[in-house]
């Protein structure tokens, strides 16, 4: 079709194209692309979990066991006895009343936030939030202000020129996706107290990696003034499901109006049985974050000093900023030539101008591995000035 052939011409001459590229994993952090093995630099498989043997034992149990998909939604033909299970474990490592399981935390976000808000509220979105934040917020038909990045000045200006609404939330990632930074939840809610204003935080790459593993709430000791704290199963946990921990009431609230968990399909026995294995493998087995702690500050401190523009911080997520996207998928191209997969990060996943090589480390990653990586990508970084 016309429009399709147009449409795909402009995103190849705006450098912008994406492709689906077949990626085999050999362990957590190798992989097989185009017949090369490569190190993979960019997932979010932050505890190395993916390919640890309980996950999969207990997801091949659940399978053989209870069948390979939930059959339903679960409001039509019941709940699985491992969703409650999980939902309760969830509550217990997030500290909250209850739990909701959701089939993604695309889902997650979309769905809870537009059964929160809706026409007659007010959404204030940090600039950076990701993708499902800014995607919950328009379906929700609130008024939208977004203020700017970790500004709470701007945040307090915008919460006190919407005062005749019925209500509002203020929403933000924790740890933000392409930065890395930290949302700083204690002034968030302490802004939230002050103008009457729900609080949500979209734990989605702080669930395993900040507050012992427990989230950005736990790092802070907000858990009590945080709303809803929403999370993914897709990325420390290393499986896939979303997740929204929050009072009993609020959680009743979200079965009965949120429209992704209303009219959408369970998820299935293995993933449940394997999200609930990797949060007693959180708790048993705290080595993994100690040596993603120690992996994240090695790496970040090592192209730093290399005089890399990195910025200081505590998570595993380093961004590398570029600037133009021929930039950023120049060196992305360059360092899989050395064997090393770190996708350029583009418009539209962050404005333009802003383009990046967003490096994740691992647990699994060793640190021979690392030492590879930095010497690869100094070198590629110079050649590129
Ligand atoms: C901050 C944030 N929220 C939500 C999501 C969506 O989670 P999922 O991959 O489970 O749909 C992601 C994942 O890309 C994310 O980075």
């Amino acid at each position: 079709m016309k429009f399709c052939r147009e449409y795909l011409a402009r995103r190849r001459s705006d450098g912008l194209y994406r492709a689906v590229v077949e990626t085999k994993a050999l362990d957590a952090v190798r992989v097989l692309r185009q017949g090369r093995e490569c190190l993979l630099l960019c997932g979010n498989d932050y505890l190395g979990l993916t390919q640890h043997p309980a996950l999969a034992q207990k997801a091949q149990l659940a399978a053989q066991e209870e069948g390979v998909g939930a059959g339903g939604s679960r409001l039509i033909s019941g709940s699985h006895p491992l969703c409650q299970a999980l939902e309760h474990d969830l509550a217990a490592w997030k500290g909250t009343e209850a739990a909701l399981v959701f089939s993604s935390g695309y889902a997650a976000n979309v769905g809870t936030i537009s059964a929160l808000v809706g026409a007659g509220d007010a959404v204030f979105s940090d600039r950076l939030n990701h993708a499902s934040i800014i995607d919950g917020c328009r379906l929700s038909g609130a008024a939208v202000s977004v203020y700017e990045h970790l500004d709470l000045a701007d945040l307090a200006r915008k919460l006190a020129a919407r005062k005749n609404v019925r209500r509002r939330l203020i929403v933000t990632d924790g740890v933000f996706s392409m930065d890395g930074d930290v949302a700083p939840l204690d002034k968030l809610a302490a802004l939230a107290k002050a103008h009457d204003a729900m609080l949500m935080v979209d734990d989605a790459h702080a669930l395993g990696t900040l507050g012992e593993g427990r989230g950005t709430a736990h790092h802070f000791g907000v858990g009590k003034e945080v709303t809803i704290q929403l999370g993914t199963m897709s990325k420390s946990l290393a499986g896939m499901g979303g997740y929204v921990a929050a009072s009993r009431e609020v959680i009743e609230y979200l079965v009965n109006c949120s429209r992704s968990f209303i009219f959408s399909t369970a998820p299935s026995p293995m993933t449940l049985a394997a999200a609930r294995e990797a949060l007693t493998v959180l708790r048993r087995e705290p080595q993994h974050l100690t040596k993603l702690q120690a992996n994240g500050q090695y790496l970040r401190q090592t192209l730093r000093a290399a005089g890399l523009p990195i910025p200081e911080g505590e998570t595993p997520i380093l961004p590398l900023l570029l600037g133009s996207a021929t930039a950023a998928s120049e060196m992305s191209k360059r360092l899989e030539s050395a064997s090393i997969l770190v996708s350029a990060i583009r418009p539209p996943t962050v404005p333009r101008g802003e383009s990046r090589l967003r490096l994740t480390v691992s647990a699994a990653h060793s640190r021979t591995q690392l030492d590879y990586a930095a010497n690869e990508i100094i070198r590629c970084w110079r050649a590129l000035q």
